[in-house]
């Protein structure tokens, strides 16, 4: 019996591992210099917790969720996304009821029964945050900024942010009406009517070339702001100009889930095909509400990491580097070994990454270890070093080598 893993799950190992790691803390970094802190949910929720907070009209509710009954005999669902539980956890423990906004970030896997392809996945990983009680357009802009600063960090050029406002209730109902009538007009399959009188909006969501068509003169939430919503939207775009973040309107997107208001946005790869949404978020001033809260606005996003490692790898930005040993010590003999173990564990200490050739290996296989593990330098010790107390540092790169004194190595590698 051979195992695979299930279909459409993202897995990673050694050396990719390490670029996602290095992706996960670099999207991560700039919500900590913001002040968000860490919030650890679990990945489970109750089943209700989603259809109510994400919405029935959606994919992700009425196709992608992986429901299931526990032993309890309750409806248990695998998080399709992480503002939900963030919600409902706000909530239960009452951080809502101290200092406003409650800022958080979060990091995990998520979990949607999609149809699996190239960045697309079943299993798929976010790094998320969300500023909840607080409706100022400036914290609109703070947390674009930090995904814009994320994506920065790792050195992403070739990607664009396209925001929109889906506007407030009155703005929505507005909108909704003119849309059901122009709507009503169209030429639509069962099934697409069904879905559509969930929830109108997504009809700008369908990706079919007759529906874009057919659409083309619909109606825009953009044209039906009510003025405190064109209002908000007007500040949040003077605050990510004074930010120097450039954006596109886009007022035909239509986000996922169905829990948004207000400001919406969407980070966008060139390079990347189909699946090229690197990330996105926005407001979601009634959803505290609608699942048992007080009456709180909110606004975060959620990044995916897989794609945002895609992106990375299409611009050609190496991310494995970092972790590459500074020092690979080949020990000849048993004397040398312990001698070794002591020194690579005094450099481990002081900071250095430094690997060894165990298994006693001969120095040729030993020194094609060294090469394979990409060390920087390279360091043999055997009998004649241990009693000169001198070796040679082997610079992997150039194949120049420097004689040390073993006893000063930590300060010869700062070098
Ligand atoms: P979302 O747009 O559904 O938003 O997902 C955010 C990001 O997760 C997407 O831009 C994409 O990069 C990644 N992603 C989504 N589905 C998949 C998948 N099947 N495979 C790989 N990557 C995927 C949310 O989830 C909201 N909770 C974000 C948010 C937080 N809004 C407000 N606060």
């Amino acid at each position: 019996m051979k195992f695979q893993a299930p279909k459409g799950v993202s897995e990673y190992f050694p050396d990719r591992s390490i670029a996602f790691e290095t992706v996960r803390r670099e999207l991560i970094k700039p919500a900590k210099l913001a002040g968000y802190k860490l919030l650890e949910l679990p990945i489970f929720e109750d089943t209700e917790l989603f259809t109510r907070g994400v919405g029935e009209s959606t994919d992700v509710v009425s196709k992608e969720m992986y429901t299931f009954e526990d032993r309890g005999g309750r409806s248990i669902t695998l998080r399709p996304e992480g503002t939900a539980g963030v919600m409902r956890a706000v909530i239960e423990h009452g951080l809502d009821r101290g200092q406003l906004p409650v800022k958080v970030w979060y990091s995990g896997p998520y979990f949607r029964a999609e149809r699996p392809q190239a960045g697309r996945y079943r299993q798929f990983y976010q790094v998320g945050i969300e500023a909840i009680g607080l409706d100022d357009p400036a914290i609109d802009a703070e947390v674009i900024a930090i995904a814009s600063a994320g994506y920065q960090n790792l050195g992403l050029r070739k990607f664009r942010l396209d925001i929109t406002s889906l506007g407030d209730a009155a703005s929505r109902s507005a909108h909704r009406k003119d849309l059901v009538v122009f709507i009503a007009k169209l030429d639509l399959d069962e099934a697409t009517r069904e879905r559509v009188k969930l929830n109108p909006l997504r009809i700008f969501d369908d990706k079919r070339a007759p529906i874009i068509a057919m659409m083309v003169n619909a109606p825009l939430l953009i044209d039906y702001l009510t003025k405190e919503s064109a209002a908000h939207f007007a500040k949040v775009k003077e605050y990510l100009d004074v930010l120097g973040i450039a954006y596109t309107l886009n007022p035909r997107m239509v986000r996922g889930l169905d829990y948004y208001t207000g400001t919406a946005f969407e980070f966008v790869h060139e390079l990347l095909g189909a699946q090229s949404g690197i990330g996105g978020g926005g407001r979601y001033d009634g959803l505290m509400e609608s699942i048992g809260g007080q009456n709180l606005s909110g606004i975060g996003f959620g990044l995916g990491i897989d794609r945002t490692l895609l992106a990375c790898e299409a611009e050609g930005i190496d991310l494995t580097k970092t972790s590459r040993p500074d020092l690979f010590v080949i020990p000849l003999g048993e004397n040398a070994k312990s001698f070794a173990i002591k020194l690579i564990d005094g450099l481990r200490k002081g900071g250095a990454i430094v690997d060894c050739a165990y298994g006693d290996r001969a120095l040729k296989g030993a020194m094609k270890g060294a090469d394979k593990s990409g060390a920087k330098y390279a360091l043999v010790i055997g009998d004649s070093e241990l009693s000169s107390g001198v070796g040679e540092l082997k610079n992997m790169e150039t194949g120049v080598a420097a004689s040390v004194t073993l006893s000063t190595i930590n300060s010869a590698l700062l070098k």
